[in-house]
């Protein structure tokens, strides 16, 4: 894993909670990413070291800087770290870009629906700037929802686009929104997929591809009328912040102990009902690889050398791991025999 130390050289403000880390692209190892792919950014605070992915929201063939757009999450460790400490002229550390939330390059269509909700937008963003300026004939709907105008993230750079680009529609759903300011792309409520197909004109679902990045309910309920309007599975993408957990799924599981070789070491560790080996790992203080925490980049690619476990909440089936290959932000143990290496 390639890491790069990058330079900050400015911080814009988006919203009251909202700002953008923009990043200098090194001089002679220049950052290669795709539209839609993440940055993860690596800190060290009170002595424990943090990674956290964020999706970038610069296009790579439309921006000079790297671009990353950070919400404050309440009591969330890294996010306040980034807001409340980090400076421009600071240098941070990041792993290679990754992810794969992109424009596949072997299909063929007309139109991008982009789906998303609060800061959702950082990867849609960065998909509509590299989109509309490579191929400005492809259409590309944004359906955004947000609590009101003032919390919209990147409300000035929608604007501009679409003032630039008329193959580029956004439709803004708020659920605080006084009746009076309705037009025809903006709508009261949450985004609602229905809403959505009537005001649009529905011939532009043929050959259309979908991104959707927002809360689970956006996800579930986007893809559920898609599939009624016959849009293929593999066409709708999508990209979790958090890994979706389904406590059904943890019905079965108890708290197990395990040996976890890392390093040369090996670890006894206690995991409890509910936490990944992963989480505990760290909480151990093992400075252990990883970075998505969603099941989407390997990083946390562990061997199973006895034992049994279960990965929970990874989205797609994973034929590209072995029997014996585990990711352990997703790996939970089923007895207690677990020898694990990573
Ligand atoms: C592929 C990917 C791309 C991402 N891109 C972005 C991005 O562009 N912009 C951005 O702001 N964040 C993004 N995130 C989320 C980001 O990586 C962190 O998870 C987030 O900043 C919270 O980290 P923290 O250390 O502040 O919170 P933590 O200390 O890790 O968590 C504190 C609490 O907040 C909850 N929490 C964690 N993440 C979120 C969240 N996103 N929303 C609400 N509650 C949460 C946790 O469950 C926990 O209870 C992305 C995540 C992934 C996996
Ligand atoms: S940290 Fe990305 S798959 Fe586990």
């Amino acid at each position: 894993m390639q890491i790069f130390t990058l330079k900050i050289v400015e911080i814009r403000k988006e919203t009251s909670d909202t700002i953008t880390l923009c990043f200098k692209q090194p001089g002679l190892k220049k950052v290669r990413y795709l539209a839609g792919q993440y940055l993860t950014l690596i800190f060290r605070i009170n002595g424990r070291r943090y990674i956290r992915p964020y999706s970038f929201s610069s296009a790579p063939n439309v921006d000079k800087h790297l671009e990353v757009t950070i919400k404050k999450v309440p009591n969330g460790i890294v996010s306040n770290h980034i807001h409340d400490i980090v400076k421009v002229d600071d240098s941070i550390e990041t792993m290679s870009p990754m992810g794969n939330f992109i424009i596949p390059d072997n299909k063929d269509y007309k139109t991008i629906f982009l789906w998303g909700a609060g800061s959702g937008i950082t990867p849609l963003m960065s998909i509509a700037k590299s989109s509309l300026s490579s191929n400005p004939d492809i259409n590309v709907n944004l359906i955004y929802g947000n609590r009101n105008k003032e919390n919209t993230i990147f409300k000035r750079d929608i604007n501009v686009l679409q003032e630039k680009f008329t193959t580029f529609k956004p439709y803004h759903f708020y659920t605080q929104l006084s009746v009076k300011e309705q037009l025809p792309n903006i709508v009261q409520g949450r985004i609602n997929p229905e809403k959505v197909l009537e005001i649009i004109d529905q011939n532009s679902l043929n050959n259309s591809i979908h991104f959707i990045c927002g809360p689970t309910g956006l996800k579930e309920s986007v893809k559920e009328i898609l599939l009624l309007y016959s849009i293929e599975p593999e066409n709708i993408f999508y990209e979790d912040f958090e890994l979706v957990k389904d406590p059904k799924d943890f019905e079965d599981i108890e708290t197990r102990n395990i040996n976890l070789f890392f390093n040369g070491f090996e670890h006894k560790l206690e995991i409890p009902k509910g936490k990944s080996i992963l989480e505990v790992g760290l909480d151990a203080g093992l400075e252990l690889p990883y970075s998505c925490q969603t099941g989407n980049c390997n990083t946390c690619k562990g061997k199973l050398k006895d034992g049994l476990m279960r990965m929970i909440g990874l989205k797609d089936i994973r034929n590209d791991l072995s029997k014996d290959e585990f990711l352990l932000c997703c790996s939970h143990p089923l007895n207690n025999e677990v020898y694990i290496e990573i």
